[in-house]
This record gives C-alpha cells, sequence and structure tokens, in this order.
C-alpha cells in the first residue's frame, strides 16, 4: 500500500496553515510543498519562511520538491525551516552529488526528481547519495496536469538498477495522481502518491487519502 503525501499546491492559499491541519488530520502520511522559483519552471510558489510558519500545523514529515536552479543556495534555508526530506532535479542548474551531500550534511533527507523527458538512466549514478527518488508524471510548474503514463516503466527500471546497486529507496511519483492513475502508479511499483488536486479538491479528503492508500490492492 503506498504512503500518500498531499501537494499543498492545490490548497487555498489564504489560508494554508488550516488546509496543513486540514489534511493532516485527514490521514496524511506527508506533506509535499512545491517550490517554485520562476526560472526552472515558469511559476512561482512559495520559500522557506513560509514552510517554517507551517511546520506548526502539523506533526507529518514535510518533503520539499525544489524545482528551482541551483537548489544548493537554498538548502539551508529549507533545513532551518523544518523540512524533513529536500528534493532537488536531476535537470536543474547545480552540481547534484554536491547538493545531496549539502542536504545530508544537514541531517535531512536527500531525493533525487527526475522529469517526464528525461531518462531514469540519468539518476543511475547517484542511488548512493539519495533516500528518495521522485518520478514526475507530469512537466513541473502547475497542478492540475494530466497524468503521463509513459513514466510508468521508469519505476520498474530505477527498481532494477537499486536491486543491482544493494541500495533500496522508496519511489515517489507527482503529478496527475488521482485513484485510476495511483493505480498505475502503485501497480508499476510507487511507495509514494504525491497529489494535490484529487485530495485538496476532493468533497472529502480523507476519503481521497484512503482511496490512494488503497491503490495497488485488489478491487474486491
Ligand atoms: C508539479 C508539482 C506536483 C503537482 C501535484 O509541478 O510538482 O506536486 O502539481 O498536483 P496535481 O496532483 O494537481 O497534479
Ligand atoms: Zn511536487
Amino acid at each position: 500500500m503506498p504512503l500518500v503525501a498531499p501537494s499543498i499546491l492545490a490548497a487555498d492559499f489564504s489560508r494554508l496553515g488550516e488546509e496543513v491541519r486540514k489534511v493532516t488530520d485527514a490521514g496524511a502520511d506527508y506533506i509535499h510543498v512545491d517550490v517554485m522559483d520562476g526560472f526552472f519552471v515558469p511559476n512561482i510558489t512559495i520559500g522557506p519562511s513560509m514552510v517554517k510558519s507551517l511546520r506548526a500545523y502539523s506533526d507529518m514529515p514535510f518533503i520539499a520538491h525544489l524545482m528551482i536552479t541551483h537548489p544548493e543556495r537554498h538548502v539551508k534555508a529549507f533545513s532551518e525551516s523544518g523540512s524533513d526530506i529536500i528534493e532537488v532535479h536531476v535537470e536543474a542548474e547545480h552540481e547534484l552529488r554536491e547538493t545531496l551531500r549539502l542536504i545530508r550534511d544537514h541531517g535531512k533527507k536527500a531525493g533525487l526528481a527526475v522529469n517526464p523527458p528525461t531518462s531514469v538512466q540519468s539518476i543511475y549514478p547517484f542511488l548512493r547519495d539519495i533516500d528518495l527518488l521522485l518520478i514526475m508524471s507530469v512537466n513541473p510548474g502547475f497542478g492540475g496536469q494530466s497524468f503521463i503514463a509513459d513514466v510508468l516503466p521508469k519505476i520498474g527500471l530505477a527498481k532494477d538498477e537499486m536491486e543491482k546497486q544493494g541500495c533500496k529507496v522508496p519511489v515517489e511519483v507527482d503529478g496527475g495522481i488521482n485513484a485510476e492513475t495511483g493505480q498505475l502508479a502503485a501497480l508499476a511499483g510507487a511507495d509514494i502518491l504525491a497529489a494535490g488536486t484529487y485530495v485538496f479538491k476532493a468533497p472529502d479528503m480523507r476519503k481521497a487519502i484512503e482511496a490512494l492508500r488503497a491503490c495497488g490492492g485488489s478491487k474486491d
């Protein structure tokens, strides 16, 4: 059964604290925070000071998904903001291995994200340096996009390679996740499902989270 990481990108930004509390009470396993800089992706969202303010509203681990150029410049700030896992992109402009080491040196878990057009092989040399792999199932920048099923084989390929290298880390899938696409991702091996729209726009958040957690099991 996959764990569920609601992405607050789809929450009501005018009352983010309450939204984080609500989704925590509804059974979330993580809080997924989408950080965008207007360079690496066209959109701009929130920064470390907002993460710090939100920390008081949930005990769940925070995942800071940094869709930003030069993420190494912000590792310290996101660590101090109370993020537990810091994810950086293989496509971003930075010395990747050094950034991953910096995240771990700050006592945080290092996540590595890979965009749909990028080959999964590009992350193989870094498997020993990470604590989580994020496979993007949309092109990052906006919530509410359609799931790109072509990325699914990447999960199995990455897991085979982890087995070979003897370093297993959980795989999170992010973008366009709902009960149907979550099922596809879970059957392909996803350990964590990140979902914004499906959770935050649901009439009943608890039911939406439960539906995601049931993904990968049999329907009856
Ligand atoms: C995309 C973000 C995702 C995504 C989640 O740039 O990283 O976290 O928007 O939102 P939904 O589930 O609406 O695609
Ligand atoms: Zn994300």
